[in-house]
């Protein structure tokens, strides 16, 4: 898995971070004696929570733990619960997601304060700071109710005593106290109070949003230093080559989803815009399947900007076709049918249970072609959606046509069902490829 606060090309990162290395050493003195610090959290969790307090909050917290996908980060594929180990790639090394089980290894030592100021302010017991990668950036807006919930779930699980991989960071960026700078920089100083002008169903899908999905550290745009741009909140961001796209009203409606349309795919994984895939396969099959229809109601609600959903579900606008030359299109259409129309109908409609309808789909839809790309050039996993619906696998087409003819494919696929003019050029193809060899040799 990448860390999607840290993978946009290298340079800027660096940049960015030696920028922010730069205003802490001016800073240093200040952040050393702790000054610069905008903790949100209360002086009441100071307070231990009795042992039967902990067990009455824990079933709250298993709910919260899910909707904030604790256990896709913090449990390693095929290891122990909570017990860690998952490596986080970043362009200047390995971040490991930690122990959070209540073993000696993992925050069996830590009170309930210590665990607050971790989720919602980054700082571990002893003034660790703790990498963004820990999303606690949007977590920050979590409530203290929920926070005592997840304490109290995981202090109720079982100890997993495996000790913490090393990080393999390169210097500077293996020195926590950076990012005292970063946090000065980047964090919120305040929560947002909720909003008295708008409905309750409209604010709790604020919160299931930005704090608990945290759907923003993907689907926001960062600025130089990787802090998450207020401004441009949901506009799409390009994570690992792979768009993670505009979910503003207006992009989702570009995409093709309406809010009961959403509300289906975040419970479900499928819909006529396609199916969950890349990093948001992953979102869905830990998270919000297990959200539950009054909270992915709420989310729809809110990221549609409604106060309400609609009594009746509206129907999608459909995409113009965008002109395209004459022989790009019969290039495109000649390839289509040779290597696609087997597996996703002679029109683009998909086969139930056996793979995705193309013609609806918000991958022809969205401003980039990169996610449409790599699921070409790399194929898909099988994967199983709720309710035992499941896809096939689809295979990996690289060595069965080249930058040319792919970008043709995916010029007229593009133009016909999504109504994007852009041609895709042989070049970002290229890059595509690039991508790909690098992830392999990881
Ligand atoms: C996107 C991946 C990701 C998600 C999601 C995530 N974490 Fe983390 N978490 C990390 C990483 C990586 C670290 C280690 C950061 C570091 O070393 O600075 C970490 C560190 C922590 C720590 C500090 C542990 C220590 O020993 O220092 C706690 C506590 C924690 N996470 C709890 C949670 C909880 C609770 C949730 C869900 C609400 C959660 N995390 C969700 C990636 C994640
Ligand atoms: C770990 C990163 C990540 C997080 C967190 C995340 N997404 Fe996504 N999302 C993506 C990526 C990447 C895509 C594009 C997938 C593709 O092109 O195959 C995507 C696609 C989507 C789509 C378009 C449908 C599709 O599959 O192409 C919607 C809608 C969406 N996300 C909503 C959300 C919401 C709502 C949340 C919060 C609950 C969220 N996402 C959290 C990475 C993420
Ligand atoms: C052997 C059958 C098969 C062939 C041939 C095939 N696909 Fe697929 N394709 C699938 C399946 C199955 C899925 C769904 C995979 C999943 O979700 O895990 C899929 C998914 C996709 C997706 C992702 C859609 C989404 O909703 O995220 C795209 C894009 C796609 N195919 C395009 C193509 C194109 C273009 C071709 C021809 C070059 C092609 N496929 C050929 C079986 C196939």
């Amino acid at each position: 898995m990448r860390i999607p606060s840290l993978t946009t090309p290298a340079r800027r990162v660096g940049a960015g971070l030696a920028a922010a290395l730069a205003v802490a050493v001016s800073a240093a003195g200040l952040v050393a004696s702790g000054t610069l610090e905008r903790s949100v959290v209360g002086r009441d969790v100071e307070t231990p929570l009795s042992a039967e307090a902990l067990r009455g909050l824990a079933p709250r917290g298993a709910k919260v733990a899910a909707a904030a996908d604790c256990f896709a980060c913090h449990t390693a594929r095929g290891g122990a619960p909570w017990a860690g180990g998952l490596p986080l790639e970043t362009p200047f090394g390995t971040i490991h997601a930690t122990n959070i089980s209540p073993s000696p290894q993992g925050i069996g030592g830590w009170s309930r304060a210590d665990f607050h100021r971790a989720l919602r302010d980054g700082i571990a017991p002893g003034g660790r700071h703790l990498y963004p990668a820990m999303p606690y950036t949007s977590y920050r807006g979590l409530t203290p109710e929920d926070v005592d919930g997840l304490y109290a779930y995981l202090m109720t699980r079982a100890p997993v005593a495996v000790e913490n991989r090393a990080n393999t960071l390169a210097f500077p960026f293996d020195q926590r106290w950076t990012l005292a700078a970063w946090n000065l920089l980047s964090l919120p100083a305040t929560v947002a109070a909720p909003d008295p002008g708008r409905s309750p169903l409209w604010n709790r899908g604020r919160y299931v949003a930005d704090a608990l999905g945290h759907c923003g550290e993907c689907h926001t745009p960062r600025t130089v230093i990787q802090a998450l741009r207020a401004d441009a909140a949901y506009r799409g961001a390009t994570i690992e080559g792979v768009e993670a796209p505009d979910i503003t009203p207006a992009g989702l409606a570009r995409m093709g989803f309406t809010p009961h349309g959403l509300v289906g795919f975040m419970r479900s994984g499928l819909s006529a815009q396609g199916g969950a895939t890349h990093q948001m396969f992953d979102v869905v099959h830990f998270s919000t399947q297990h959200m539950g229809e009054a909270d992915l109601t709420a989310l729809s609600a809110y990221l549609f900007d409604r106060d309400a959903l609609p009594a009746e579900p509206e129907t999608p606008v459909a995409a113009t076709p965008a002109a395209i030359p004459a022989a790009v299109a019969a290039r495109g259409r000649a390839s289509y049918a040779g290597l696609c129309a087997g597996c996703h109908g002679g029109a683009g409609e998909g086969i139930p249970h056996v793979s995705v309808p193309l013609r609806t789909n918000a991958a022809m839809r969205v401003a980039g072609a990169g996610g449409l790309l790599r699921a070409i050039l790399a194929g898909l996993p099988a994967q199983r959606f709720p309710g035992n619906e499941r896809m096939e696998a689809m295979p990996p087409f690289a060595a069965l046509i080249d930058d040319a003819a792919l970008a043709d494919l995916a010029t007229w696929m593009r133009a016909e069902w999504g109504g994007q003019g852009r041609a895709v050029t042989p070049d970002e193809v290229a890059r595509q490829r690039a991508g790909l060899r690098a992830d392999a040799s990881h």
